[in-house]
């Protein structure tokens, strides 16, 4: 693991959050550091995607603090997170399937500079754009031009990762991004993630996939149950099984991430 610096990017102090009388969040914490990998695991309605999403700004949080670079996150919409450079991967990927990966990766976001100006992105200059990227994710064999619904669930997954790389984020948030995908796919996903963060951004990732996904492709896994954190562990230091055990029982919350 590479940390670039002291300062995480992204902390997250003691994060509650209700939904009516559902407490999603009872006091979730995180941070998040360059160069460095954290997956987030726990079960079933442990709180893991409410917390990805205050972080990306979809949705707000009653109490605690969040920080970004050091100072208090000015974060009230999905917006400012992207302004900030937090971009996110949801599950269902939101890709345009009749659409190519070009028109994919620049949907909703043609215009580039002022809307005044009508500087609309030509097609060309996107496929430009477009292949960079793809060569930057080691992805430049993909082909751009055809429609993405009839790509694999790893193509379009790699897709939709570069559509979030596109306009050089500093964190990466992945919800379940190997949720649908065979094991070489999914495989892809572990290095395409390690080279985002050799770049130097922060990747958060989501992910039931804790024999496989987790233990071997991240770098740091925080463990949440009940809207908290249960457990801290530095990946290279455990095993499925003892993540599985901080997931699911045990009554004392363990660190282990030194
Ligand atoms: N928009 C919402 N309105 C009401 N309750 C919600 C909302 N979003 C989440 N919850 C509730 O908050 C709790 C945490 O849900 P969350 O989606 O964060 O869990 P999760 O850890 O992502 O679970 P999973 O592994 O199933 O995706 C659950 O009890 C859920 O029902
Ligand atoms: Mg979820």
């Amino acid at each position: 693991m590479m940390r670039t610096g002291d300062t995480p990017l992204i902390s997250m102090r003691n994060i509650k959050k209700s939904f009516g009388s559902v407490h999603a969040l009872r006091g979730a914490s995180i941070d998040v550091y360059p160069g460095e990998i954290v997956a987030l695991v726990g079960d079933n309605g442990a709180g893991k995607s409410t917390l990805v999403k205050v972080m990306a700004g979809v949705h707000g949080w009653d109490s605690g603090e969040y920080d970004f670079e050091g100072q208090p996150a000015k974060i009230a919409s999905p917006s400012d997170a992207t302004a900030l450079g937090i971009q996110t991967v949801y599950q269902d990927l939101a890709l345009c399937n009749n659409l190519d990966a070009v028109q994919n990766l620049f949907l909703g976001r043609e215009l580039a500079g002022s809307w005044w100006g009508g500087r609309r992105m030509k097609r060309a200059e996107q496929e430009v754009r477009a292949r960079e990227v793809m060569t930057r994710m080691r992805l430049g064999n993909l082909s751009l031009s055809r429609p993405v619904g009839a790509m694999s669930g790893g193509q379009r997954q790699n897709i939709a990762i570069a559509r979030s790389i596109l306009w050089k984020p500093n964190v990466v948030i992945l919800d379940e991004p190997t949720a649908a995908l065979s094991h070489s796919a999914a495989e892809q996903v572990s290095i395409l993630i390690r080279t985002l963060a050799d770049e130097g951004l922060g990747v958060v990732v989501v992910s039931h996939d804790i024999h496989h996904f987790v233990v071997n492709a991240t770098d740091r896994i925080e463990v949440m149950r009940l809207g908290a954190n249960a457990a801290s562990f530095k990946s290279s230091d455990v095993t499925g099984e003892q993540v599985v055990n901080a997931m699911v029982g045990g009554n004392e919350a363990v660190n282990l991430a030194g």
